[in-house]
């Protein structure tokens, strides 16, 4: 059995592969439990890797008051995009508000305004980028490799934390004493906007309460589309 420690050593030997081999590197940064490991690594050994967060207009407070925690401890900068705000005011006057609940599109049509397209910028310039995704948070996940080159954004993604359990992530906080989202321990395990993310009851899956209203085959916000391709080991 692989214990934490090798794990650890793993992802840093991937970070600093990434940083070396692919320079500018930025880390997305969710502020989910996952995304903590890794902004704790980074901050601690490898600081040359930038770090982004898209801030959507509508993570809920405890989000905020993470960020702002973030801010305090680690020395790398936390960028933090916002979205265009006349297309903003323009789904809003078209679709409402909370148009999002209305039908799958127009869920979509908010993500790619609110995250997608200030991904595009975040990663505009860049080399390759580093995301918290793990393989068993979903059926779409499962095929996530260590390196792929991702041919929607046009660089390489590193996912190092693709093989560590949901126990290992909470171990690796623990341990270390790494500040985390609130909201992880009123039930809810993977966070994302406040108006589409509940708690869920134990049992249930993990990702089962972020857009809770859907069929399970269309959650994902578009940041992480099946175009990419395993690509040049790290
Ligand atoms: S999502 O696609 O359903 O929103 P999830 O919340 O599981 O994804 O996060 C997966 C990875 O996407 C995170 O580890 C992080 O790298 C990136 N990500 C998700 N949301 C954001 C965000 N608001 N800012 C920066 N990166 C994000
Ligand atoms: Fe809009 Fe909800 Fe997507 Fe956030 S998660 S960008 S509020 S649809």
């Amino acid at each position: 059995m692989v214990d934490l420690q090798d794990k650890i050593n793993q992802v840093r030997a991937v970070l600093a592969s990434a940083a070396r081999d692919y320079a500018p590197v930025v880390f997305a940064n969710s502020l989910g439990a996952e995304d903590m490991v890794l902004t704790d690594l980074i901050g601690k050994y490898q600081p040359d890797i930038e770090m982004f967060s898209l801030d959507t207009g509508r993570l809920p407070q405890e989000t905020y008051d993470l960020m702002q925690q973030v801010r305090e401890r680690y020395p790398v900068p936390l960028r933090v995009l916002f979205p265009d705000a006349g297309q903003i005011e323009e789904y809003v006057a078209r679709h409402g508000v909370n148009g999002f609940y209305g039908s799958v599109e127009l869920r979509k049509l908010c993500c790619h305004i609110r995250k997608v397209e200030p991904l595009r910028r975040a990663l505009s310039g860049k080399r390759a980028w580093i995301t918290g995704m793990r393989r068993d948070q979903a059926p779409s996940r499962e095929s996530l490799q260590l390196s792929m080159l991702d041919r929607e954004n046009g660089l390489q993604k590193f996912n190092p934390l693709l093989d560590w359990s949901n126990a290992e992530v909470w171990e690796y906080l623990r341990q270390y004493d790494v500040p985390y989202n609130q909201l992880h321990d009123r039930f809810y395990p993977s966070i994302g906007c406040a108006p589409c993310t509940r708690a869920i009851t134990p049992g249930e899956d993990i990702r089962s309460g972020r857009w809770w209203w859907e069929d399970p085959q269309s959650k994902e916000c578009g940041l992480h589309v099946s175009k990419a391709v395993p690509g040049k080991p790290a």
